[in-house]
């Protein structure tokens, strides 16, 4: 009798797929080596674009430390004995976008002759920008119900403290304070 030799089932060509065999095409290898690789890339990208604003926040004390500096407030004689005022510095710790928020304003106290205070103008509570009253000789700040005196101590509301202060000289006839970091509670001494 003369039979037909038996078949292996496992060369056999897979029917649901349309006749291709079991094996990968390299074609397809290659469609998902490509997949595989662009995943990677995309998620490389997105933990460099979460990880690096990270690295820099915790390392920019180390790669640039803060750089306090003398800087003018200007001649004394803008600031009249008895009065307080408003001057404004630029930061000397700054970049080149920084634009008008390099200008930082502070209070100037004139006592008498080269006595002053110079008064950081963030409320000592959570920061807000105290204005000065000359008729009721107080800080005020707006946000909330935050009061001092003259002399910067905290006269009521919730400032656990009074004003953080700057320290300052009087150079060639110019009022100049140490600059380039804000006071903090964590720091009150620049
Ligand atoms: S921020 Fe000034 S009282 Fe709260």
């Amino acid at each position: 009798m003369n039979s037909e030799p038996e078949k292996d089932p496992a060369a056999a060509p897979c029917a649901c797929s349309g006749g291709e065999s079991n094996a990968e095409s390299p074609k397809k290898k290659t469609r998902r080596e490509f997949m595989l690789a662009l995943g990677f890339g995309l998620n490389a990208v997105a933990g460099a674009a979460v990880g690096i604003p990270i690295l820099g926040y915790l390392f920019s004390s180390l790669v640039k430390p803060h750089q306090l500096d003398w800087v003018s407030l200007g001649p004394i004689d803008k600031f009249p004995e008895g009065t307080t005022r408003l001057a404004e510095f630029v930061n000397p710790v700054r970049r080149s976008w920084d634009g008008k928020t390099a200008s930082i304003p502070c209070w100037v106290r004139r006592i008498q002759g080269e006595q002053f205070q110079v008064f950081a103008i963030n409320c000592a509570h959570l920061g807000c920008p105290v204005r000065w009253f000359q008729e009721s000789k107080l800080f005020l700040c707006p946000c909330h119900g935050g009061a001092y005196y003259e002399d910067g101590e905290r006269a009521a509301g919730p400032p656990p403290r009074g004003l953080f202060t700057y320290q300052f000289k009087v150079k060639n006839g110019d009022l100049m304070i140490l600059a380039g970091s804000l006071p903090t509670l964590a720091q009150p001494n620049i």
